[in-house]
C-alpha cells in the first residue's frame, strides 16, 4: 500500500528516517510518499504544505506526520490544525504508559486522551475589536461533541477498558461547555456497562497528577484536550513516549505528539520512539498486530536495556544508533 509521510520540521527528517529503516528491515508493505510540510517549507516557498500533498491523503488515506514548528502569536496557521480541520480528523487519540527504562514519578500509568480535533477555540475565528482588545470564538456543536464522545465510548468498548471521564468547565462555561456535556450524557446511555465521570478540567489536572490510577478513557472539547493531554504524557515520563493518532471517517494521520525540538535539530540525537509508537498505532489501525507488536517488544527491550538509548532518556547513542538497535532486537527476534 502507499502512504504519505510528512517529516516536517527541525528533528522531524532525522526521526523519519528512523521509520524508513523499520519498514524496510520489517519488509513491510507500505510504500512512503513524501511530502514536505511546515516552517521550513513556508520560509522557501511561501505555502504550507508541498503541491500534491493534500490530494495525496484523499488518495492514500493513510498518513505518518513528524512535528511541524508554527510561529507564536503572529504568522502562518499550524500545519496540524490545517490538516486536522481540511480532513476532519476529529478524534484526536494520545495513550500513554509506563515504560521500564523511562524515569517518572509513577510505575502503571495507562491512560488514553480522546480529544475532539476540530472546533472549540481551535477553529481559528479571531479578530481584533481594536487596538487593545481581540476576541476569540469558543465554537461547540452538538454533531462533533456527540460524534467525539461516541468515538471515546466505542475506543473504551473495543480496548476493553472500563470507564470514560469527561473533561469540561460547564460551571463557568455553561452554554459551550453545557452542550459538549449534554452530548456526552446522551451518548453514554448507549453504553451501560461503560462507567462514565463528568470532572470540571482544573480539578482534573490536579486528579491526575494525584491519583492518576484512578482514570482510563478521558474525553475532552479541543483545548482541554490539549493540555491535559500532554500533562497525561508528563505522567510517564515526558514527550519523548508519547504517540497520536488523527482519526476521521476516511482518513487517518498519526503524528508523534512532541514538536520540532529545534534546540537539538540536525544533531542526530532525537529520540525517534514518539513517531516509532504513532507508526505502530497506524500498524494496529491497518490490521499488522504481528509487526506492530514485534516494534513495540523491540522498542520495549531497547529502552529497558538502556544501552542505546537517546540523551533526552539518559543515554548517549545517536538517534541511528537508538534505531538500528531496535532493527537488531527485531531480526533476532524472527
Ligand atoms: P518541543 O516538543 O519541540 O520541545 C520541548 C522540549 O522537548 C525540547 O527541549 C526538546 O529538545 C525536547 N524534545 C521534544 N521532542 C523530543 C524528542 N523526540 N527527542 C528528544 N527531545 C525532544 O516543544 P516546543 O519547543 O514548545 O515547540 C517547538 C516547535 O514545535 C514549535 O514551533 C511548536 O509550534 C511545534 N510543535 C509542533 C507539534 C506538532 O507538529 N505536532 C506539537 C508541539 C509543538
Amino acid at each position: 500500500m502507499k502512504a504519505v509521510l510528512i517529516p516536517g520540521d527541525g528533528i522531524g527528517k532525522e526521526i523519519s528516517e528512523s521509520i524508513l529503516q523499520i519498514t524496510e528491515a520489517l519488509r513491510l508493505d507500505i510504500d512512503w510518499v513524501t511530502y514536505q510540510a511546515g516552517a521550513d517549507y513556508a520560509l522557501a516557498h511561501g505555502e504550507l504544505f508541498e503541491p500534491g500533498l493534500l490530494e495525496a491523503i484523499k488518495e492514500y488515506k493513510w498518513a505518518l506526520k513528524g512535528p511541524t514548528a508554527t510561529p507564536i502569536g503572529t504568522g502562518f496557521r499550524s500545519v496540524n490544525v490545517a490538516l486536522r480541520q481540511y480532513f476532519e480528523t476529529y478524534a484526536n487519540v494520545r495513550p500513554v504508559k509506563s515504560l521500564v527504562g523511562i524515569a517518572s514519578r509513577y510505575e502503571f500509568i495507562d491512560l488514553v486522551t480522546i480529544r475532539e480535533n476540530t472546533e472549540d477555540l481551535y477553529k481559528g475565528i479571531e479578530y481584533k475589536v481594536n487596538d487593545n482588545m481581540a476576541n476569540g470564538v469558543k465554537l461547540i456543536t452538538r454533531e462533533a461533541s456527540e460524534k467525539i464522545c461516541r468515538y471515546a465510548f466505542e475506543y473504551t468498548r473495543k480496548h476493553n477498558r472500563n470507564k470514560v471521564t469527561a473533561v469540561h468547565k460547564a460551571n463557568i462555561m455553561k452554554l459551550t461547555d453545557g452542550l459538549f456535556l449534554e452530548a456526552y450524557r446522551e451518548v453514554a446511555k448507549d453504553y451501560p456497562e461503560i462507567q462514565t465521570q463528568e470532572i470540571i478540567v482544573d480539578n482534573m489536572c490536579m486528579q491526575l497528577v494525584l491519583y492518576p490510577e484512578k482514570y482510563d478513557v478521558l474525553v475532552a472539547p479541543n483545548l482541554y484536550g490539549d493540555i491535559i493531554s500532554d500533562l497525561c504524557a508528563g505522567l510517564v515520563g515526558g514527550l519523548g513516549f508519547a504517540p497520536s493518532a488523527n482519526i476521521g471517517d476516511d482518513y487517518h494521520i498519526y503524528e508523534a505528539a512532541h514538536g520540532s525540538a529545534p534546540d537539538i535539530a540536525g544533531k542526530n540525537i532525537a529520540n525517534p520512539s514518539a513517531l516509532i509508537l504513532s507508526f505502530v498505532m497506524m500498524l494496529e489501525a491497518l490490521g499488522e498486530e504481528n509487526a506492530a507488536q514485534k516494534i513495540k517488544d523491540a522498542l520495549n527491550m531497547v529502552v529497558k536495556e538502556g544501552v542505546k538509548t537517546t540523551p533526552d532518556i539518559g543515554g548517549q547513542a545517536t538517534t541511528t544508533e537508538f534505531t538500528q538497535a531496535i532493527i537488531n532486537k527485531i531480526q533476532a527476534g524472527r
